[in-house]
């Protein structure tokens, strides 16, 4: 069995902790944070070093999942440890459905009771957070944040960096652009370009 270092000792970086840690994947996870030495230890889980410590500890880990919040920031680190060699897997919770026809890319992450259905492709490093619903033939760009308890009908695209708020709905075959965030709550049925913050139901533009 493999190691594993986790990227970010935050709230976020705990949920992807407990996912790895159910999935039985790996015999020892540790976090990278540049808040190390001063924190050596989250949960039962050891602070080892700070995130551009990674490459002196290839000898004994050789995955790496990244657990920083901002979107960009989190994709930049991916591209620099996959660059290093580290293994980037796919995380998914034991007890997530993923289609076995959808396509997961490199370092993301999908928590407890979501559903990622048949067609679905999901870029680099994205976050497709607790009862998330992506539905059949949804895209999803790299770096985008599906936040707990949105659901995406069929069809749907959504570009880079995105942020969907917690609870959003967006309505079949809707194209959301780069760098979009929706509001929690909000439903989305016109498409949204790049860019833009959009709330309320029906969303728009703010
Ligand atoms: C949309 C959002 C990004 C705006 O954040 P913000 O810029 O800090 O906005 P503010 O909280 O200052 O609110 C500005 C106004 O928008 C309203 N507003 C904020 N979020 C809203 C939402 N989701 N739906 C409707 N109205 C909203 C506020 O009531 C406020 O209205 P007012 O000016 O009449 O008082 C944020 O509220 C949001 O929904 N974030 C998603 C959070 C999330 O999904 N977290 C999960 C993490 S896993």
């Amino acid at each position: 069995m493999s190691r594993l270092l986790i990227a970010g000792a935050g709230g976020h970086g705990c949920v992807v902790a407990d996912t790895s840690e159910m999935t039985a994947r790996w015999e020892r996870i540790a976090f990278l944070d540049d808040r190390f030495s001063e924190l050596s230890e989250l949960a039962h889980w050891p602070v080892v070093g700070r995130l551009s410590d990674a490459n002196g500890l290839q000898g004994e880990y050789k995955d790496i999942v990244v657990a920083i919040g901002d979107c960009g920031v989190r994709v930049k680190w991916l591209e620099r440890y996959g660059k290093a060699g580290f293994g980037r897997p796919v995380i998914v919770h034991p007890r997530a459905y993923v289609s076995s026809h959808a396509a997961l890319s490199a370092g993301t992450v999908v928590f407890a009771q979501a559903a990622v259905n048949f067609g679905a492709r999901i870029g680099l490093g994205c976050i497709v957070n607790t009862g998330a619903v992506i539905e059949h033939d949804c895209s999803i760009g790299e770096g985008t944040h599906i936040c707990p308890g949105v659901r995406l009908a069929g069809e749907v695209s959504i570009g880079l960096y995105s942020w969907i708020g917690i609870g959003a709905v967006v309505r079949e075959g809707v194209t959301i652009g780069n760098n979009v965030v929706v509001g929690a709550g909000a439903v989305v049925v016109k498409d949204l370009p790049d860019g833009v913050r959009a709330i309320g139901v029906p969303a728009r533009p703010v």
